[in-house]
């Protein structure tokens, strides 16, 4: 067992134990429950009230009871339970106010070019959607145009009377509710709307889904004449599970992503810092068991892996988590609850205040050699137009990387993990090479996580080899120095807000 636990060596000065009391407080949360119907979501106009069937089948899950037994004790299984077909991550929609901007301060960030576009030079009077793609990951900023049938007429004059019922059909994202963004916006500031999911039928996915508890957000609708299809139901808050599928007929198409999209040839700018794929999607949410048991009746997903506050070791804030995935372990929801009683709250509870209600947290970006992405990231950091990172690690965390990494990481690949802050953790099977980025937004909630993944690869009769999902875990080892960087960040804000009743004092 390769397990390494680093938590004596990531704590640089004495910090207050949890205590006993503390521990036993948290864990004394109630985290059994049966499946629930009544989490929250966006308030939709009709098309966000179609009234779920009953369940269907007494499939897994339905009177399943839920609790959080801890990694020490967990036992991975893969059932292989999915009740559709999943063929991985598709796409991440973010909802923003101004989709221009924010694609481009993304793009530029992450080395993602600009792929593919609908708004009003593509005849699309209802939203600004851009598509940036790495790799298998794709990413669509999208914000509302203005509503007004004036504004509309000037994009369709010839159905001037008619603006509602025309701008709707124009749209290419079906479900966008110019209402309903601005909403989103309001709320929780930059953020994620959809995570999509490639399936082999969202009409079928959606069906299946709402018979087995899931809260429909959007019914199946189909995409450019039947070539593609989506439909969507409730994840968590007023985040949703978009499902698509695409046809399998033949024949030249005019969009790579989907219709009512333009390709944008050759990609601008042409950025790529080696980013290749979504590795896991997270949220947070107020009731870890709830959540969880609401996702794995609908979807079937499995329970890949888990961590309890007492696992994951931290001092002064803290969570529980669990991680839900599909039968090939591709597609990873994680999602985190706060724990409470600690001496400082929790960062997820800090993430629920600001988002005002649960929503995602990170998305883990993964790289073939995150070195060299990292590299690129920082320069474009340092250009002004990218994205800081969580201070790096102390030291000491690199003085013991040599003894418990050198197995697998050159001295070279070490000295890069310490010149750009990377953090190593590794579990049974492979090891994590992880870093996570400052808030992209106005508001301390969502991030982003670059990744490698290194082991796990497998090779099966007639199939290329590919690297198991999860290899190397989560980063458990390393979760009480993300928190300490998180508390360090946060009290540094803390330090300044309480200088200003004083710098405004002293000026008076
Ligand atoms: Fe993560």
């Amino acid at each position: 067992m390769l397990l390494f636990v680093p938590r004596p060596l990531l704590l640089p000065f004495p910090l207050p134990p949890p205590t006993a009391a503390s521990l036993r407080r948290a864990r004394s949360r109630p985290c059994s429950f049966k499946a629930s119907s009544s989490m929250g979501g966006v308030e939709g106009d009709g098309r966000h009230q179609v009234k779920p069937p009953q369940v269907a089948d007494g499939g897994a899950g339905e009177e399943e009871e839920f609790r959080l037994v801890g990694y020490s004790k967990f036992v991975r299984k893969n059932p292989r339970s999915d009740r559709f077909s999943v063929r991985g991550f598709h796409h991440v929609e973010f909802w923003c106010a101004d989709a221009t901007n924010v694609s481009r301060r993304f793009s530029f960030g992450l080395g993602m070019a600009i792929a593919a576009r609908s708004d009003l030079s593509t005849g699309n009077p209802v939203h600004a959607s851009y598509l940036l793609q790495s790799g298998d990951l794709r990413f669509l900023f999208s914000a509302p145009y203005s509503s007004s049938p004036a504004a509309i007429a000037t994009v369709l004059p010839d159905r001037e009377g008619f603006a509602e019922a025309a701008a709707a059909a124009a749209a290419a994202i079906p479900s966008f509710d110019s209402a309903a963004c601005r909403r989103f916006s309001n709320a929780h500031g930059l953020g994620v709307r959809a995570v999509a999911l490639l399936v082999d039928d969202a009409a079928s996915a959606f069906a299946i889904s709402v018979a087995n508890g899931a809260r429909p957000s959007f019914p199946p609708a189909a995409l450019g004449g039947g070539a593609a299809a989506i439909a969507e139901v409730e994840l968590y808050g007023d985040v949703v599970l978009r499902y698509i599928s695409v046809s399998a007929a033949t024949g030249s198409r005019p969009w790579s992503f989907l219709p009512g999209f333009e390709d944008t040839s050759p990609p601008s700018p042409a950025l790529d810092y080696g980013i290749k794929r979504l590795d896991h999607a997270v949220g947070n949410v107020p009731e870890l068991a709830p959540a969880a048991a609401y996702i794995r009746r609908f979807t079937g997903f499995h329970e890949f892996a888990e961590f309890t506050a007492e696992d994951v070791g931290t001092v002064e804030s803290g969570l529980n988590s669990v991680v839900l995935a599909s039968n090939d372990e591709n597609v990873l929801l994680p999602l985190n609850e706060p724990i409470h009683g600690t001496k400082r709250r929790s960062q997820i509870q800090t993430f629920l205040d600001h988002n005002e209600g649960p929503g995602l947290q990170h998305l883990a970006l993964s790289s073939g050699d995150v070195l060299a992405t990292l590299r690129k990231m920082r320069a474009a950091a340092a250009c002004g137009g990218g994205f800081e990172f969580m201070p790096p690690p102390p030291a000491t965390y690199y003085r013991n990387l040599r003894r418990r990494a050198a197995d697998v990481l050159t001295e070279e690949q070490m000295a890069a993990c310490e010149e750009l802050g990377v953090l190593v953790d590794r579990d049974d099977q492979g090891v994590l090479l992880q870093i996570f980025t400052k808030p992209v937004g106005d508001r301390p909630t969502i991030f982003l996580e670059i990744i490698q993944r290194i082991g796990c690869m497998v090779k099966e009769e007639g199939r290329k080899e590919y690297q198991k999902g999860g290899c190397g875990g989560f980063g458990k080892g390393n979760f009480s120095e993300l928190f300490k960087s998180i508390e360090e960040y946060e009290k540094s804000l803390e330090a300044k807000q309480a200088a200003i009743p004083a710098a405004a004092g002293s000026s008076a």
